[in-house]
């Protein structure tokens, strides 16, 4: 069960050095490398052991040119959110979708009736499906990175565009489409603080010790 330091380097490697990736080359990928992502997913943890994911692999130019149609239209009404905020410009040059440019997307869905009525563990908090299906693609995008392929996960879409393009029947949640392909432009940091959006926050005042607000700190002036 345990790992060599090298291959313990690697897990964390990985985790530090997955990114969300926008830009991709058109060059395809191998269907052996798709079904290594899909196997990872397919490993990755979910309530009750419920598995309630599928995944349609889209390939088809005209499919993919109206998924990125449902995207944009999605993209333009948000941008009505930073009117005036001084940040409309900027979200509006923001590339967030390379589904036109990966030659792969993945819609990753999830079945909340899969296991029945009574799911062990879903009863108290009926969400867990969705979380299950994210677990299951972080998984996807390790395995990504651990193959030297770029990943880019978009949500930005009405989920009812998704399942009409997708013939996805209406009790079924497209949760993700994921952006999967080559890229000659893989940043170091994610994008977002690159176009400084956003920056990764510190993390010790987001631990806290025994109760909220506690701080918990590694920080040599807080230590007794
Ligand atoms: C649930 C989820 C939904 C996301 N949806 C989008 C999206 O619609 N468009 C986009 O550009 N990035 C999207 N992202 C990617 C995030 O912007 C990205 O993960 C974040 O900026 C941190 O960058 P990193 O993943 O490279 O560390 C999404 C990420 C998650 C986890």
């Amino acid at each position: 069960m345990t790992l060599t330091p090298e291959e313990k380097n690697g897990v964390y490697k990985a985790i530090r050095n997955r990114r969300d990736i926008r830009t991709f080359r058109s060059d395809p990928v191998a269907p052996e490398l798709l079904r290594k992502l899909l196997e990872a997913a397919h490993n990755g943890p979910s309530v009750g052991f419920m598995q309630p994911w599928n995944f349609i692999l889209i390939e088809e130019a005209e499919l993919k040119r109206e998924l990125a149609q449902a995207v944009d239209k999605e993209r333009r009404a948000l941008a009505i959110h930073y009117e005036g905020t001084g940040r409309e410009t900027k979200f509006l040059e923001l590339k967030i979708a390379g589904i036109l440019e990966a030659p792969v997307t993945i819609c990753v869905t999830c079945d909340p009736t899969r296991g029945g009525d009574h799911v062990l563990g879903r009863n108290s908090i009926p969400e867990t499906d969705l979380m299950s299906v994210s677990c299951a693609i972080q998984n996807m995008w390790l395995a990504a990175y651990a193959e030297g392929l770029a990943m880019g996960w978009v949500s930005f879409y009405k989920k009812r565009d998704i399942q009409r393009l997708l013939a996805i029947p209406p009790h079924i949640d497209p949760v993700a489409l994921l952006s999967i392909g080559y890229t000659d432009d893989y940043p170091d940091r994610p994008l977002l603080e690159i176009h400084d959006w956003e920056r990764r926050r510190a993390l010790d005042p987001l631990i806290f010790k025994e109760r909220w607000g506690q701080s918990w700190t590694t920080m040599p002036e807080e230590e007794a």
